[in-house]
């Protein structure tokens, strides 16, 4: 099929070259001429773990280009709007303006039969409100919403294999003529088995923010249970496992630390919260209000612990930040926690420096005021406290007794409650977890 894929960032790219792996013939656009240059050129405009392998890959088959031009967009016969809904400045409720200016953009260049498929995360009425302006266009044109469940990291293997496709359309009947385009576009995932759910538009738009705002909440609920485990003397990481191990709770995302970032579940829980009072259903959702409160307070907790650690005061204290990135194998800082507290600590008398494998430039470009360091190394010498924020795999490796040999002073908050604790005492360590005795 001929596809175009509108919006070339975490989520576009990705779906772009997927796209062409499956065997379509694929233009990607953006309006960041930077951006489409790296992509021509089959470089990930960001870190992504396989994603320049597959570009180098699907573009010697000639079946993917970029560019800045939305009139490559016509001949296509589907249209994927991949463009980004950040929060508001000053508001929970999530920007619209690239949703918008990118299916604004698009009208022009539909012909009959043609579908337009929305990804992004919008708040719930917004494929409706658009469907109407593309049946206004192109009387003969559908639009679907089909919500994107990637995650940053793994986004190439999500993409290529995800755990179910929902496709919204209007009526959300089995019928509509537009079902059936997509499964085309779908066809080896779905010959391979992958569940397809059709839907009505605003269940499809609310499947994606319930199940971001369910992944938040079971953050949270282990965050605050960390609390209780800290003011008991329990130990969280164990009882994540054992409540775990009933499988209607499961073990994944009950993983106990400084909280979750990055550009997605922070701001769909706001916009979702925003935009229940709009429809008069916030009541259903002020419990997410409290979800936002104790991933928050993670991170004055563990600026709080660190003065602790520092005997009482951060002033002068040398502090090593151990991640920057939201998560481990991302290079993305948006609303990262590891930089929050990096931040905070330095604003409240620490002498800060951050190291990361991928997120230095980003971070830099967000928070210039920190010290940065690339080697592991050197951030690490003479430190008078190391705190592991982003648990990328180099510094869950860390050995304890070299790691001893290169510090001021053998303290370590693990900010991800994943070094083994035994051992770092053993190496004479003062260790702290979180919601660990
Ligand atoms: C999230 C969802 O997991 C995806 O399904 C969704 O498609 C995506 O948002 C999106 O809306 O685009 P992502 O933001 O890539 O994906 O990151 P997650 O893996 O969900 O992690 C989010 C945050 O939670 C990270 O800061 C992570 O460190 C934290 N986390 C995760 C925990 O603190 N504990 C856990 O047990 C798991």
């Amino acid at each position: 099929m001929r596809i175009s894929v509108i919006g070339c960032g975490y989520l576009g790219a990705v779906h772009a070259a997927c796209m062409a792996k499956l065997g379509h013939e694929v233009v990607g656009i953006d309006v960041d001429e930077r951006k489409i240059a790296d992509l021509s050129a089959a470089r990930a405009p960001f870190f992504e773990p396989g994603l320049e392998d597959l570009l180098r890959e699907v573009q010697a088959t000639g079946r993917l280009s970029f560019t800045t031009d939305m009139a490559a967009a016509v001949g296509n016969s589907v249209h994927f709007i991949c463009v980004g809904t950040p929060q508001k400045k000053g508001e929970n409720a999530a920007d619209m303006t690239y949703v918008d200016a990118a299916t604004a953009g698009l009208l022009p260049h539909l012909s009959p039969g043609d579908v337009v498929v929305g990804k992004s995360t919008v708040p719930v009425g917004t494929a409706a409100r658009l469907a109407a302006i593309v049946k206004d266009a192109q009387p003969e044109a559908h639009l679907l919403w089909n919500p994107e469940f990637l995650r940053e990291g793994h986004a190439v293997s999500d993409t290529l294999q995800p755990d179910r496709l929902v496709y919204g359309v209007t009526g959300g009947s089995e019928d509509h003529d537009a079902v059936q385009i997509l499964d085309r576009v779908y066809a080896t995932p779905l010959e391979a088995g992958v569940p397809r759910l059709v839907a009505d538009l605003p269940t499809a738009e609310l499947v994606k923010t319930a199940a971001n705002s369910f992944l938040a909440t079971k953050i949270s609920f282990i965050n605050a249970m960390a609390e209780l485990c800290d003011a008991a003397g329990a130990d969280v990481t164990v009882l994540a496992d054992a409540i775990g191990l009933d499988d209607r709770i499961g073990r994944k995302f009950l993983n106990a630390g400084i909280g979750f970032g990055g550009g997605c579940l922070p701001k769909d829980i706001r916009a979702f919260m925003a935009r229940a009072g709009e429809l008069g259903a916030d009541q259903a959702l002020t419990f997410l209000r409290e979800v936002d409160a104790i991933n928050m307070r993670r991170r004055i907790r563990v600026v709080e612990l660190t003065r602790e650690l520092c005997g009482g005061s951060l002033l002068g204290q040398r502090v090593t930040v151990l991640g920057a990135a939201f998560k481990p194998e991302s290079d993305d800082v948006r609303d990262s926690p590891a930089l929050s507290i990096a931040a905070q600590l330095q604003l409240q008398g620490a002498v800060v420096t951050v190291t990361d494998p991928q997120a230095l430039q980003n971070a830099a470009r967000r928070f210039p005021e920190l010290h940065y360091e690339e080697s592991t190394d050197a951030a690490i010498h003479r430190a008078d406290v190391l705190l592991l924020l982003t648990e990328w795999q180099e510094y869950r490796d860390l050995d304890p007794y070299e790691t001893a040999a290169m510090v001021a002073s053998p303290k370590v908050l693990d900010g991800r409650n994943v070094l083994e604790h035994h051992k770092w005492r053993a190496a004479g360590w003062t260790y702290r977890g979180l919601g660990r005795p």
